[in-house]
């Protein structure tokens, strides 16, 4: 099917790829196919995404969320379940499944919310979800929010059986105010994490301080840490301006310079791509937008020699897949799907909001270093030239 350089086991080989049914068949030298000009690589896993849709269509659809994330050298979304309404029960799970299943560009799963409507209940609909669909996790749980429907409490994630994924914030130090960095503090992460430690194992999103970081790489929790915490800081808030807001809040350069650092500690690289309209982020609405832009701003990062290829392809294709059970991706071997993304390590953009997918026109990387897929596909199907959505929602097995 395709030749060329492929990134196989740590290493770079000369090989062609077979594909039958969307599935690695055979990796040799001897295999013949189109001759792919740069550096073909697993595509990404992103197990955090806001794809919106529903009653919030203006700022992101299934259709564009995932778009964004083909462009961006993505081929399976974890997308979160703070919808409107919110998805915390098997109907609303099956009719997002549904829109999904028309709609995606990239393979597509779905956490499932824990709210306070749905908490004594949350494990039968859980059994009842996993029955028809690959459920990754309860997720993701607020431990502060201020959508009383989604505020759970410590308590609340003891009974739980099935995987946890939490946005581990204390509500004892965050107060509503904007610019938000000086109303949630970060101690508010720092005593969350703690906390639910005692509790038990967890998959913590978005982590942004250098102490819960810490903390959580001696721990046998998992967690992913986002570009924004990586790559700006409070420091950049001049320059974002009312658009500043994101939770949890951008930190001091030490933070993130310490996370860049420590890169290697780290579990996962997630976007937690946040989309919201120009006017409603002036508004102060906290995300980011970044489906997009995470795989190309590192895969730059990795062509430069500021991180290892290696260690990026471990944090956004390898980990993901065990975390999260996907057992068909994670990797490019004989018998996983062949999802790949190609990338010219030469050809640097800068990147431009005007140029991105997502329906919401804009991103905090205005002008950032970045190198964008040429060919992305999708269980052996070019898929960036395709005029059809070819991803598929992850059912059981
Ligand atoms: O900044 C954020 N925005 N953090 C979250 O945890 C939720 C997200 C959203 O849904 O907009
Ligand atoms: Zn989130």
């Amino acid at each position: 099917m395709i030749r060329g350089k492929i990134f196989f086991k740590n290493k770079i080989v000369e090989a062609g790829i077979e594909v039958e049914n969307g599935v690695i068949k055979r990796l040799s030298k001897l295999v013949k196919g189109k001759e792919v000009k740069g550096l073909i690589l697993p595509a990404a896993i992103d197990v955090h995404v806001h794809f919106r849709d529903f009653e919030e269509k203006h700022k992101e659809t299934i259709e564009t969320g995932s778009l964004s994330a083909l462009h961006g050298g993505v081929c399976l979304v974890i997308d979160q379940p703070n919808t409107k309404p919110l998805v915390d029960d098997f109907e609303e799970y099956n009719r997002r499944m549904k829109i999904a299943e028309k709609r995606s560009f990239v393979d597509y799963s779905l956490n499932l919310a824990l709210t306070k409507k749905n908490v004594t209940k949350i494990n039968e609909i859980v059994e009842k979800v996993k029955e028809k669909y690959h459920l990754p996790a309860v997720g993701e749980v607020f431990l502060q929010s201020f959508n009383e429907e989604l505020q759970m409490s410590y308590d609340d994630l003891k009974s739980i059986k099935h995987k946890v994924t939490l946005h581990a914030e204390d509500p004892e130090f965050v107060e509503i105010g904007h610019p938000n960095f000086l109303f949630r503090k970060r101690e508010a992460e720092i005593v969350a994490v703690k906390k639910c430690l005692e509790i038990g194992k967890f998959h913590f999103c978005h982590i942004s301080t250098r102490e819960a970081a810490e903390i959580l790489s001696r721990s046998d929790s998992t967690f992913e840490v986002s570009p924004h915490h990586l790559l700006l800081s409070i420091e950049d808030r001049w320059k974002l301006g009312n658009m500043v807001n994101v939770n949890p809040p951008l930190r001091s350069k030490e933070d993130s310079s310490w996370l860049l650092k420590n890169f290697e500690e780290i579990d996962v690289l997630a976007s937690d791509h946040a989309p919201h309209t120009v006017e409603e982020k002036l508004d102060g609405a906290a995300g980011f937008p970044g489906v997009e832009t995470t795989y190309p701003m590192f895969i730059y990062l990795a062509s430069v020699g500021f991180i290892k290829l290696e260690t990026l392809v471990e944090k956004f294709v390898k980990n993901p897949a065990k975390i999260f059970g996907f057992e068909k991706y994670g990797e490019i071997e004989v018998g996983k799907f062949a999802n790949f993304a190609v990338f010219d390590l030469k050809d640097v953009e800068t990147i431009k909001a005007s140029k991105l997918h997502s329906k919401c026109n804009w991103t905090p990387y205005e002008d950032f270093k970045a190198i964008f897929p040429k060919e992305v596909y999708i269980r052996g199907e070019e898929a960036k030239n395709c005029s059809e959505a070819l991803g598929k929602v992850l059912r059981k097995d």
